[in-house]
């Protein structure tokens, strides 16, 4: 029975359909029960769909960031972002200094930190892309009440949002000491 139903499904469906559909279905209770090969599944299964998202409105970084350096070896799992699974990629002005990972330090003016997000709602029962959230480091002076950082978020349909810099802010400046950087969880950093 079990059998022929997929068959139907299958026919009625295009393949990425079906699979998509299977390969984000969320049932945890505790995002933190998650194994290291579920977390990688979900992303696996959503990293296209994520990536066509976010530049879907020619946003001038949702549709570049693919080709920054990735500053982690797998997915973080992260409480303060919500149930999310998040990885961060970083422009080339960024990426030396980013992943270091380092306590005092100040990065360089252009620097651009890119967080791409997976929502895990045991609600929904599903994994689903989420927002993509951006760092920018202006020049000195250029946002004084934010230590010289632009925050910025796209959504999963490529659209920009509406964000106010001191919701971001007074969060990340509790890493005041590290430019204001939390920085990937300490068991996805690369190696130094
Ligand atoms: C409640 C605290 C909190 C809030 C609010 C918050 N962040 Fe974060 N953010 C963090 C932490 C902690 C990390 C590092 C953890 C991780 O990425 O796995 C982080 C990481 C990031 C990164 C990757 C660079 C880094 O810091 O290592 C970006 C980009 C980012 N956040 C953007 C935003 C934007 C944009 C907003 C507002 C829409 C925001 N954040 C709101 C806590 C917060």
């Amino acid at each position: 029975m079990k059998f022929r139903l997929t068959l139907a499904a299958l026919a009625m469906f295009p393949a990425s359909a079906v699979l998509a559909q299977d390969c984000t279905a969320y049932t945890a209770e505790d995002p933190f029960d998650l194994t290291e090969a579920e977390i990688v599944g979900f992303y696996d299964c959503l990293k296209d769909r994520m990536a066509e998202g976010y530049g879907a409105e020619g946003d001038a970084v949702g549709s570049v960031y693919r080709d920054w350096t990735i500053t982690q070896t797998a997915p973080g799992l992260a409480g303060v972002h919500g149930n999310r699974l998040l990885i961060t990629f970083a422009n080339d002005i960024a990426a030396e200094q980013y992943t270091q990972y380092a306590e005092d330090i100040e990065m360089p003016v252009g620097s651009i930190l890119a967080k791409e997000s997976i929502t895990l709602s045991s609600k929904r029962q599903a994994a689903r892309p989420g927002p993509l959230f951006v760092m920018t480091k202006l020049e000195e002076g250029g946002a004084p009440e934010t230590d010289d950082w632009l925050y910025a978020g796209v959504q999963p349909n490529g659209k920009v949002m509406n964000i106010k810099q001191s919701f971001c802010h007074d969060c990340h400046v509790a890493y005041d000491y590290q430019d204001n950087l939390g920085y990937p969880l300490e068991e996805v950093r690369l190696s130094q």
